[in-house]
């Protein structure tokens, strides 16, 4: 499956540059979820960070039914992997791949995010078509600064 930003025209997206805020408030190992509007029209994200510390942040909406993915706040992650709570489909932490359930074979839709030194989290930049292939972890200089700011997008496997 290739990467799109097609979440972007979801109502309520937020906008590059987006700060999330500190990358500290995520347990290793769980997840946070970010909200953007209200009602029916929110939209919803979350952050999760796998063992190595490394975070990877998804659209909430399951690829089974188009439902978000949890019922609480936060409630993401299980015995290490993304599950959806709706029927159980389970998803890599890595890269958003459904290795288990109804929904099996297909990826959440993967946000790109930035990191900056001071361990901030913001919306990251449109990804290119060219650069969907499992992780990318690139590094460029602030705009505004003499900072290195860490680009990580994460894009489901392309088939
Ligand atoms: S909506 Fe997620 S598994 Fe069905």
């Amino acid at each position: 499956m290739a990467h799109n930003d097609a979440w972007r025209l979801r109502p309520n997206a937020p906008a590059v540059g987006t700060v999330l805020g500190p990358i500290d408030k995520i347990a290793i190992g769980a997840a946070k979820e970010y909200r953007f509007g209200l009602g029916r029209s929110a939209f919803s994200m979350f952050v999760v960070r796998d063992a190595a510390e490394r975070p990877f942040a998804y659209l909430n909406l399951c690829p089974h039914f188009s439902l978000p993915l949890n019922h609480c706040r936060d409630q993401f992650v299980d015995n290490g992997h993304i599950r959806c709570l709706q029927h159980f489909a389970i998803f890599r932490v890595e890269d958003g791949h459904c290795i288990a359930g109804a929904c099996e074979g297909r990826s959440l839709d993967a946000i790109p995010i930035d990191l900056s030194d001071l361990g901030v989290m913001t919306v990251g930049q449109p990804v290119s078509p060219a650069l969907s292939q499992s992780i990318a972890i690139t590094e460029k200089p602030s705009m505004q600064s003499d900072t290195v700011h860490r680009t990580i997008g994460v894009f489901p496997e392309m088939t």
